[in-house]
C-alpha cells in the first residue's frame, strides 16, 4: 500500500489532511522543496507550490495534482466537501492556524497520525540510511588523515563537510560538532576557532543527507598519549555503548535500552555527567521517534533505526561520546556504523 493510502486508513470519510512540514511533504509526495503544502482527501492528492518549483514538483510528486497560483490553495480548501481538516499542529504557526480557521472548517490536530508511519522504515529507506552512514564512515577515515595538533576545530569540521558534499551528500544532517579539549565537555559543542592541542580529546559528531536520508555518528579521539583519566572515561563510555547496543532489539523497551548504558555510567560514578538520552531515531530528519530515553514507553520495532550514543562530560576537563546507528530487524540488528571504536590516538 502506498503512503497516502495508508494515511487514508487513519482518516474518517469527511476528513482531509493538510500537510505543511517539509519532511512530511517529502515522505508523502517525494517533493523536496522548502515551500509547499499538500492536501490529501479520500480521493485526491493536491500539491500547492509556486512557479519557482512547478517543474520540479511535476517530476518529483508523482500522483499529485500540482497547483502553482497563490489563490489555488484557498479555492481548493473552500471547495473541499469534507467538514474537517486534519492539520499538523507541530508545523503551523499561530498566524497560519488563524488563516486556516477562517475557512470555517473544523480543525483537528493530526501530527501524530501523519508522523507515525515514518518510524518504520521500508527497505528502500533502510538502504538509503545505510548508504548515508557509509559516507559518514568514509568521511571519518578521511579526516583521521587530516586532523593534527595546531589546526582549528572549524578547519576540521569544514573538511569533513566538504568531503561528504563532494561525495554526494546534498546537505548536512545537522551542524557539525567538533569539540576539543575542555570544549569536548559540551555535548553539542559546534566547531569553533579553538586550535586543537596535544592531549586534547576531540569529539567529532557529524552526519550528511544522502538521497533524502540522514546519517549520524560520533567518535572521540585523543591527540597524543591519553592520560589515565581519559582512558578511564573512554572505557566506561565504550562499555556503556556496547551494553546499550546489545539491549537494542525488536520488542525491547526504549527505556531499558537507555538504562543498559546509563547503569554502567552511574555505577562508574559518572551518572551526573550523562545528561542526555542514549539515542534517537534517524530518517528523513536527524531526530525522529522513538527515542532511547529514560522517559520513553515505546517498544522498538523492526524498521526502526536508532542511534546509540552515551557520553560522559566533565566541565573543565573534557568529554567522550561514542555513537553508532543501529537498524532493527525482526530477528536481529545491524550496526550501520563500521568505524572502529577503540580509542584512536593521533
Ligand atoms: N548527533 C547529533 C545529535 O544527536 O543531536
Ligand atoms: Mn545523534
Amino acid at each position: 500500500m502506498n503512503r497516502c493510502d495508508r494515511l487514508r486508513q487513519s482518516m474518517m470519510e469527511d476528513e482531509a489532511v493538510l500537510i505543511t512540514s517539509c519532511p512530511n511533504i517529502f515522505y508523502y509526495s517525494g517533493f523536496t522543496s522548502e515551500d509547499a503544502k499538500i492536501v490529501i482527501t479520500k480521493s485526491q492528492q493536491m500539491l500547492f507550490t509556486d512557479s519557482r518549483y512547478t517543474i520540479q514538483a511535476r517530476l518529483e510528486a508523482k500522483g499529485f495534482d500540482i497547483y502553482d497560483k497563490a489563490d489555488d490553495f484557498k479555492k481548493a480548501i473552500k471547495g473541499l466537501e469534507c467538514k474537517i481538516i486534519c492539520f499538523e499542529e507541530e508545523a503551523l504557526s499561530v498566524a497560519q492556524y488563524e488563516k486556516l480557521k477562517a475557512f470555517g472548517k473544523e480543525l483537528k490536530p493530526f501530527s501524530k497520525e501523519i508522523k507515525k508511519p515514518r518510524e518504520t522504515k521500508d527497505s528502500a529507506e533502510l538502504r538509503k540510511i545505510a548508504e548515508a552512514e557509509r559516507l559518514g564512515d568514509e568521511a571519518f577515515s578521511y579526516i583521521l588523515k587530516h586532523i593534527s595538533v595546531g589546526r582549528t576545530e572549524k578547519e576540521i569540521a569544514s573538511e569533513l563537510e566538504f568531503f561528504m558534499r563532494k561525495n554526494g551528500a546534498s546537505a548536512l544532517s545537522f551542524e557539525t560538532i567538533c569539540a576539543s579539549g575542555v570544549r569536548s565537555a559540551m555535548p553539542h559543542g559546534t566547531a569553533s576557532d579553538k586550535v586543537i592541542k596535544k592531549g586534547d580529546f576531540v569529539t567529532l559528531d557529524f552526519g550528511c543527507i544522502l538521497d533524502g536520508y540522514c546519517s549520524d555518528m560520533t567518535r572521540t579521539i585523543v591527540m597524543g598519549t591519553p592520560s589515565q583519566k581519559q582512558k578511564e572515561i573512554y572505557d566506561v563510555v565504550l562499555k556503556a555503548q556496547i551494553s546499550a547496543i546489545n539491549a537494542v532489539k525488536c520488542g525491547a523497551r526504549c527505556a531499558d535500552c537507555d538504562m543498559a548504558a546509563r547503569k554502567i555510567i552511574e555505577d562508574a560514578g559518572y551518572g551526573n555527567n550523562f545528561g542526555h538520552g542514549t539515542g534517537h531515531s534517524v530518517g528523513i530528519e536527524i531526530h525522529e521517534s522513538p527515542n532511547l530515553s529514560p522517559k520513553s514507553d515505546a517498544i522498538l520495532q523492526a524498521g526502526n533505526v536508532v542511534t546509540v550514543e552515551p557520553g560522559i562530560y566533565i566541565d573543565g576537563f573534557g568529554g567522550v561520546r561514542i555513537e553508532d546507528l543501529v537498524q532493527i530487524n525482526d530477528q536481529n540488528t545491524e550496526n550501520l556504523t563500521k568505524s572502529v571504536k577503540d580509542l584512536i590516538i593521533i
